[in-house]
């Protein structure tokens, strides 16, 4: 596929997928706001630890298929660039329809399309935000309705984000144009020539696929934690039974595991703006299940406290506490939203003395530790 696409925003996303969209064969430019990231890109180096992920930037870049200009002159180069663009982030802070970050990005770029093209979001969205974003851009492109919109979520995990965006277990385009849907299939087309489920829906369906996925699998971690809590008060042991209620194929082993609970920067922001959107649209009681899922998953720390305590005599204050692993899931070194560290601050504001160590996201780690007096040490960034 000899699409050009400019990829907006090279964050833990936008990086995995400009250095995949170069390795299907699109030429490709990834701009971001941070110089540090496309500074990174242009280097051949990801701005952050993803397996396979620098050999695949490294190879776009030696095939002349990916680049990354410096920050200052690229809206316009890009926009001039521009055949199908992917949109940055979002996030839906709690509140829906707070897409802040992508703002600034959203009200630049439309007036700089004066030639046919698509846009694409990827990020996760409030539903409804494609729908608005839509009316801009027909509205305030110069060439009016010769700026299409398309949704594309994306479902990749980070620590697999190569292999889940080469292929991927579905794709899922929300729509407004047959022509939309020949770009995609386009772009898509190594997938689909594997065979892999390809979904065409209409916008809001497609935004709702990601937060639903989302919502889902933050549900099946908390269930299997609150049964974890039965399982302390009761004796019981809730690793073999997480087993046994994974093996039955109507539930699954995935996600179906105890422990510190779901973090990161997506699942627990995207069910919160997920409840904050229902409201807004007048079904608040829809969701009030993932209230609940919330709660119990901020329960998992406290509790994973509470039994180091109990097994130090009562009390970690003055105990020598080592927590081994920062970022918020392995295979990254993501510190946004990490269960670990959240332990490694409760158990420090409880007088233990904490040490953290993780071989790769110690050095992120670091950069969210101070003012806690938790230390960390062990490896930074690995490529
Ligand atoms: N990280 C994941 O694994 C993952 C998976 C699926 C979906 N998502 C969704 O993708 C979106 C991005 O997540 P992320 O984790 O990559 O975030 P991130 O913070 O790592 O990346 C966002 C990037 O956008 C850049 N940016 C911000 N404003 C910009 C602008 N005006 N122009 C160009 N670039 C700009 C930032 O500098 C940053 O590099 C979110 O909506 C998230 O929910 C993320």
């Amino acid at each position: 596929m000899n699409a050009r696409v400019t990829v907006f925003g090279t964050g833990y996303l936008g990086a995995a997928h400009a250095a995949c969209l170069a390795e299907m064969g699109c030429q490709v430019l990834g701009v971001d706001t941070d110089s540090r990231h496309t500074e990174a890109l242009a280097r051949g180096e990801p701005p952050f630890f993803e397996p396979g992920l620098g050999e695949l930037i490294r190879r776009g870049l030696a095939a002349g298929r990916l680049a990354s200009p410096a920050p200052t002159p690229g809206p316009r180069r890009s926009a001039r660039f521009t055949s199908s663009a992917w949109a940055p982030r979002c996030s839906p802070a709690g509140t829906a329809l707070t897409c802040r970050s992508c703002e600034p990005a959203w009200r630049r770029l439309p007036p700089l399309l004066r030639e046919p093209c698509l846009v694409v979001g990827k990020s996760t969205v409030p539903v409804g935000t494609a729908a608005v974003l839509g009316g801009d851009l027909a509205r305030l492109a110069p060439v009016g309705e010769a700026a299409d919109l398309a949704w594309n979520p994306e479902f990749l995990r980070e620590g697999h984000a190569v292999e889940d965006t080469l292929d991927p277990d579905r794709v899922v385009v929300g729509l407004r144009s047959a022509h939309a849907e020949r770009v995609l299939r386009a772009v898509y087309a190594p997938q689909l020539a594997r065979g892999t489920p390809f979904f065409v829906t209409d916008l809001a369906t497609a935004e709702l696929a990601k937060v639903a996925a989302n919502s889902f699998l933050a549900t099946k971690i908390s269930f299997i934690n609150a049964i974890a809590e039965v399982c302390e008060a009761s004796g019981a042991d809730v690793v073999p039974l997480a087993e046994i209620l994974g093996a039955d194929p109507r539930i699954g082993p995935a996600s179906l595991v105890p422990g510190l609970g779901f973090g990161g920067a997506c699942l627990p922001k995207d069910i919160l703006g997920f409840v904050a959107r229902a409201g807004e649209l007048g079904v608040p009681d829809a969701l009030g299940l993932l209230q609940e899922v919330a709660a119990v998953n901020a329960r998992c720390r406290d509790r994973v406290v509470g039994l180091a305590a109990g097994m130090l005599g009562g009390s970690v204050a003055g105990c020598a506490v080592g927590v081994l692993g920062a970022a918020f899931k392995p295979g990254s070194d993501d510190v946004r939203g990490s269960p670990a560290l959240a332990v490694a601050a409760r158990a420090h504001e409880l007088g233990a003395h904490v040490t953290v160590y993780d071989p790769v996201a110690t050095g992120k780690a670091r950069s969210v530790l101070p003012g806690t007096g938790v230390r960390g040490f062990g490896g930074g960034r690995r490529r």
